[in-house]
């Protein structure tokens, strides 16, 4: 018998089957950043004040007078009065401090060759290129876009950024030229940071001709600057108006920048993200408040130490990237992995090499991968000792329990807790998850009496982790379960997230679009008359006795493959714009691995009826050019009709069902019920 995963059932132990809840080792939580379980309650009694909690984790250059203000909501202000810089907080303090000589990034390229940055080495170079971008012509608040794979020199520009006040926008490598015009039209970004290229799977991928087509949509002239990554395995092309990246900074050796003081609410960078409509949204994070966030849930969830070696696999190219491998580790102190390549490559084994090589004490990633090392098997980590590990986590979609048990067993070889960690790029930082060495109390759950007959009101903290279901809320996060009205559901039924309060790593706005952030996320359950406001992240979710928060998936026109978020819109309007499709559905089907994969159904316009073959290379075609491989369908069908409501929607629902290979329901209500079957006999075909 074999699962989902492919995985044989008799691998995992049958006690660990059964088990449904998880205690952390005590030797975990005897030396846990944060292991009072009295935290949730303080967080709750002194909120907002609680926060300063986070902001005390970082050096101030100008003390904040109000811990949030909210006179303006949802335009919500943290820390205000405050000033500080990130990349003062991420570099310069630590030196400061002594730490010259530690490790802030160790980096491992495709190829196996390696490079760690002490904390010293990382100020010198974020310094010379911090000087390098200013002598470009960026100023402060002007927005520079960085267009780059996992190579140390993305979190070096993101730092210098930071460093004169520039926000960064980040576009992730695997994103296509179209979508990197896209975001540098809509940032109004005048200044590109890319590279010539890098590995994948053994290969040197162009980049720099993907940055090149990509320019060609930009409104602005742009100032390019390009890393040479692979030096002569590809031709390190300079355009006219290029700049040599290694050339800047040595010319800038030595330079001394101030770090700018930056007032807490200045944004320190921009992310965009899908959302319901075709176009990316650009979401705002600023200085203060989404570097106190990060920091403080580095500290308390992922336990994170400076003198630890830690690993997010993320890539720095999403939010995930940007909170927990950059912003705050290195705000902590601590050693931050990354590594440029596959997990495959050269063999399956690749990153437990890794954590072994460099004794690795925590391990952060998407479940797609550990569904991945699943269908591996077991032997690949066996290989490798992998005892330094002390806390595991999880990000980017729900994890299913066995994949959880796996990861637990095979990986932490039962002794690190594990952190499932819901957020999203707009909440900058983790929202709802265990605390890893001290779960919620349980108010009003009185104990058993005490010998002698005293009787205590609350139970101690026991630290259960349960498979499958991300945890309680943070403490000072009031995230919610509810239903259609907004009041909250019982326990074990299904609803909708809300965040009923606001917390200080929250986007601001969208980027130049005040409207739509309120649309987007202020309006469905929030009562502006009363001034009550309330943040609707778009996921459904059930909630147990225990208030642990299981999320159950975006209900949205957002899917989300291996851990990426993608628009379904996105994906439709490329596939229309093919010569001879005339419409199309996207929608995303269960997939073992990925979690969900693209699935595209078009309708041929007259005459293209016999062309599937032809539409369907052209359809693929448009989707890669206009996001990216990470988009790319696992099947386009073909139909003359799509299955509609009589009032002539489409209804994604049925097409979801067949994607997934789920029943169908009752189709009658439909005005053309006979197109189901055969739309799904077709998928069911391949
Ligand atoms: O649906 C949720 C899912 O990922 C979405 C956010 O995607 P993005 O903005 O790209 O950020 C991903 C990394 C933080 C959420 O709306 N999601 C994220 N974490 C989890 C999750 N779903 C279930 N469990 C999680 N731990």
């Amino acid at each position: 018998m074999s699962d989902d995963t492919g995985e044989p059932e008799v691998e995992l132990e049958a006690r660990l089957e059964e088990q449904e809840t998880f205690e952390p080792p005590e030797s975990f939580v005897e030396q846990a950043n944060v292991s009072d379980p009295d935290v949730y309650e303080e967080f709750e009694e002194n909120w907002p004040d609680c926060w300063e909690r986070a902001a005390d984790l970082l050096s101030w250059d100008e003390e904040y007078d109000t811990v949030l203000e909210d006179g303006d909501a949802p335009f919500y202000e943290w820390f205000t009065g405050g000033e500080l810089n990130a990349s003062y907080n991420c570099l310069d303090r630590h030196v400061e401090e002594g730490a010259k000589n530690r490790a802030a990034i160790k980096w491992e390229g495709e190829l196996g060759e390696t490079r760690t940055y002490t904390y010293g080495d990382l100020l010198n170079e974020v310094e010379a290129f911090a000087a390098a971008l200013r002598d470009l012509g960026v100023e402060e608040d002007d927005v520079v876009t960085l267009y780059m794979p996992m190579i140390p020199e993305l979190p070096i520009a993101m730092l210098a950024c930071a460093r004169i006040g520039a926000p960064h926008s980040v576009v992730f490598a695997g994103f296509s030229a179209d979508a990197l015009a896209t975001r540098m039209n809509s940032a109004d970004s005048e200044y590109l940071v890319t590279c010539d290229g890098y590995y994948r799977r053994g290969d040197a991928l162009n980049h720099k001709e993907k940055a090149d087509k990509g320019l060609r949509g930009v409104e602005n002239d742009v100032q390019t600057v390009v890393v040479d990554r692979l030096g002569d395995e590809l031709t390190h092309f300079l355009g006219a108006d290029a700049h040599d990246y290694g050339e800047l900074v040595a010319e800038h050796e030595g330079a001394s920048v101030e770090p700018v003081s930056r007032d807490a609410e200045d944004m320190l960078f921009l992310m965009y993200t899908s959302g319901t409509t075709g176009e990316p949204k650009g979401v705002k994070h600023t200085t203060g408040g989404y570097l106190a966030y990060t920091a403080w849930t580095s500290h308390a969830v992922l336990d994170v130490k400076p003198e630890d070696t830690y690993w997010c696999t993320a890539d720095i190219g999403w939010i995930t990237g940007h909170s927990y491998i950059v912003y705050g580790p290195l705000a902590l102190g601590t050693t931050t992995m990354m590594y440029e390549g596959t997990p495959d490559y050269p063999e399956k084994d690749r990153l437990w090499d890794l954590v072994e090589k460099n004794r690795v004490d925590t391990f952060y990633t998407a479940p797609t991968a550990i569904r991945s090392f699943m269908k591996w098997g077991t032997e690949y980590p066996e290989r490798h000792d992998l005892s330094s590990l002390r806390l595991l986590g999880t990000v980017g979609e729900p994890i299913n329990p066995r994949a959880w048990k796996w990861y637990y067993k095979h990986i932490g070889d039962e002794e690190c807790p594990i952190v499932d960690t819901w957020w999203q790029t707009e909440t900058g930082g983790m929202m709802i998850t265990t605390l890893p060495a001290i779960n919620e109390m349980k108010p009003g759950s009185a104990g058993p009496p005490l010998p002698g007959g005293m009787m205590i009101t609350t139970l101690p903290a026991i630290n259960e982790m349960k498979p499958g279901s991300a945890g309680p809320p943070l403490p000072g996060v009031d995230a919610r379960v509810v239903d259609a009205n907004g009041d909250e559901v019982e326990a074990g039924q299904a609803g909708y997230v809300t965040v009923n309060n606001p917390w200080p790593g929250m986007l601001r706005t969208l980027y130049q679009n005040d409207e739509r952030f309120i649309e987007e996320y202020w309006t469905e359950y929030s009562d502006e008359e009363a001034d009550e406001w309330v943040y609707f992240p778009e996921d459904g979710a059930k909630i147990d006795e225990d208030d642990y928060i299981t999320i159950l998936g975006r209900v949205d026109d957002v899917i989300n493959v291996s851990g990426h978020r993608l628009g379904t819109m996105e994906i439709e309007s490329a596939v229309v714009g093919v010569e001879g499709i005339a419409e199309a559905a996207v929608v995303g089907g269960d997939h073992d691995v990925k979690g969900e994969a693209v699935y595209v159904y078009a309708i041929p316009e007259d005459g293209y009826e016999d062309r599937h073959a032809e539409l369907e290379e052209k359809a693929m075609e448009a989707v890669l050019d206009s996001i990216g491989p990470i988009a790319r369908p696992e099947e386009i069908v073909f139909t003359p009709e799509l299955p509609k409501t009589r009032s002539g929607k489409i209804m994604r629902r049925l097409l979801e069902n067949i994607a997934s290979g789920d029943e169908l329901g009752d189709t009658s209500t439909l005005r053309n019920p006979e197109i189901v079957d055969e739309i799904a006999d077709q998928v069911a075909g391949d």
